[in-house]
């Protein structure tokens, strides 16, 4: 447990930091002709908690982020529907030298936060800090007009939920492993990534290769 304070104060004091170290890491088209079959991706979904160390290569990661959460038609509509197409889902990606906002319209992850937050995702599930990149979904349930806290927070978690779920089929059907989880340190990542109180983060999924 104080082992567990001490790392987190650590992060603290290095998020305080800023990205500053940090430069845009510009993604690449996805390459939309790979894969296996949609059926096949299905029939071989599961989760794996446990990940090879090697970072993805920039089209992996490129084309991961696309299917979860990338832009797939020219009105801006992603890859992953919303309720009423109100877009409140933001994806970041947490890697070994910082954390980045996926940017899907200008194709990029924009640096949030310099050093390595993976600790924060896995929380007390230390198998899954191995994995090279935990995407973290967030909804903003401010872009949510005229619903109630609760209706706010049951869309968000669906919206949410079904970006995992592309991350998952992204991840069967092209030779990468994930788990999805709710498991995290919500309330110090909240601060690591500069969220307001509206944005909430919903899941996680560690990404990598089969170990
Ligand atoms: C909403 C949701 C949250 C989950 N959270 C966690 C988690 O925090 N840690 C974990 O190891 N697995 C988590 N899982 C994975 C489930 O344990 C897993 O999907 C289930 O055991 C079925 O296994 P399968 O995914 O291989 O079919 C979660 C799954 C879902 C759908």
């Amino acid at each position: 447990m104080k082992k567990l304070l001490i790392i987190a104060a650590m992060l603290l004091v290095a998020a305080a930091a800023g990205a500053q170290g940090l430069t845009p890491v510009k993604l690449n088209e996805p390459n939309k002709d790979r894969g296996a079959s949609v059926m096949k991706a299905l029939n071989d979904r599961h989760s794996t908690r446990e990940f090879s160390t090697e970072k993805l290569s920039l089209q992996d990661l490129s084309d991961l982020l696309w299917a979860a959460n990338g832009i797939n038609r020219p009105d801006g509509r992603r890859t992953a529907a919303t309720a009423r197409n109100n877009q409140d889902i933001d994806v970041y990606a947490i890697m070994e030298e910082g954390a980045y906002f996926y940017d899907a319209k200008k194709n990029e992850l924009t640096p949030v936060a310099e050093g390595d937050y993976r600790a924060l995702i896995a929380d007390r599930q230390a198998s899954v800090l191995d994995a090279p990149v935990s995407l973290l979904v967030v909804s903003d349930v401010l872009r949510f007009t005229g619903l109630d806290a609760e209706m706010q927070k049951q869309w968000g978690a669906l919206d949410a939920g079904i970006v995992s779920q592309n991350i998952m089929i992204f991840a069967s059907g092209c030779g990468l492993v994930t788990v999805p989880r709710v498991y995290m340190n919500s309330e110090e990542i909240k601060k690591v990534l500069n969220l307001t109180e509206t944005q909430i983060p919903m899941i996680n999924n560690p990404v990598g290769y089969r170990r």
